[in-house]
């Protein structure tokens, strides 16, 4: 496995499985991996011939307020998972090497999609997200790239401006992994203290009962209030609880697959989450 932290290093890197026309799959992280990340290089790694992990920590996505200059970097222990799970080429540029000494002038933002959820907590987040992961398409010019639906809405805004725009790569969601007490993993659950990991599945418990609870016919606003209120009780301090279509449309009913959304706070931990529930007409 090969570190390369400039664009010419990782242009050099590539370019002879790119002569080769070899199939090139792509993991863009923020580093301080887990195992959820070491489940999309395995995915990456199943369909792709060469697998690229990027390793960035994107300025342009915090807001600033957010924990930036705190965001845990851990790059060797991350080069080391990296090599053990069959990366090829790891690409861990600097801020200077991404954005240069020249002002940016150019934003990717998308509409609608972006309007509420994390969208309306962190603005200029999902813009910030855009730009830097369409910069790092261009460097790497991958085949597949994936992301975990964890960060479900992320995900449906680069699936769109990978359409809008023709960018020509496949973008492939894997699902969430958890811990074993149900916890979804993030690289954020290293802030928790131990008795905050122990109420942070709580989450997750409260999504699998609103769950139950649709499939037998409670209404969703009760559902969802239900999740509120188990958040409150545990001592979260609820951001947002959400129903939205697959495709993050609102819905009021469970007339339909629908997915709920949770983004809360213990301490001063975000954690967000979700569970699609799968409608069956009876
Ligand atoms: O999900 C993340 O870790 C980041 O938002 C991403 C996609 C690597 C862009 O910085």
């Amino acid at each position: 496995m090969k570190t390369e932290t400039t664009i010419q290093g990782l242009t050099a890197s590539l370019s002879p499985a790119k002569a080769a026309r070899k199939i090139i799959g792509f993991v863009p992280t923020m580093g301080n991996l887990h195992e959820g990340h070491l489940n999309l290089v395995r995915e990456a790694r199943k369909l792709c011939d060469v697998v690229v992990v990027s390793i960035f920590v994107n300025p342009i996505q915090f807001g600033p307020n957010e924990d930036f200059d705190n965001y845990p970097r851990t790059l060797e222990r991350d080069q080391q998972l990296l090599a053990d799970v069959g990366c090829d080429i790891v690409f861990a540029p600097t801020v200077e090497q991404m954005y240069g000494n020249q002002p940016r002038l150019t934003n990717i933002s998308v509409n609608n999609i972006t309007d509420d959820l994390c969208g309306a907590q962190r603005p200029g987040h999902f813009d910030g997200v855009a730009v830097v992961v369409t910069k790092l398409f261009n460097m790497v010019q991958p085949n597949f790239a994936f992301f975990g639906q964890k960060d479900y809405q992320q995900l449906a805004v680069i699936r769109q401006f990978v359409r809008d725009l023709n960018i020509p790569l496949e973008v492939i969601g894997v699902p969430i992994t958890r811990a074993a007490d149900g916890l979804a993993l993030s690289s954020r659950n290293g802030y928790l203290s131990p008795e905050h990991r122990e109420i942070a599945p709580v989450i997750y418990q409260s999504l699998q009962t609103a769950a139950q609870q649709l499939t037998s016919g409670t209404a969703l606003s009760d559902a969802l209030n239900t999740i509120r209120a188990t958040l409150t009780d545990a001592g979260f301090v609820v951001d947002y609880v959400e129903a939205r279509s697959p495709e993050l449309q609102k819905v009021d009913s469970f007339n339909q697959d629908v997915v709920l959304f949770v983004a809360a706070k213990i301490g001063k931990t975000r954690l967000i989450d979700n569970l699609q529930v799968k409608f069956t007409a009876s």
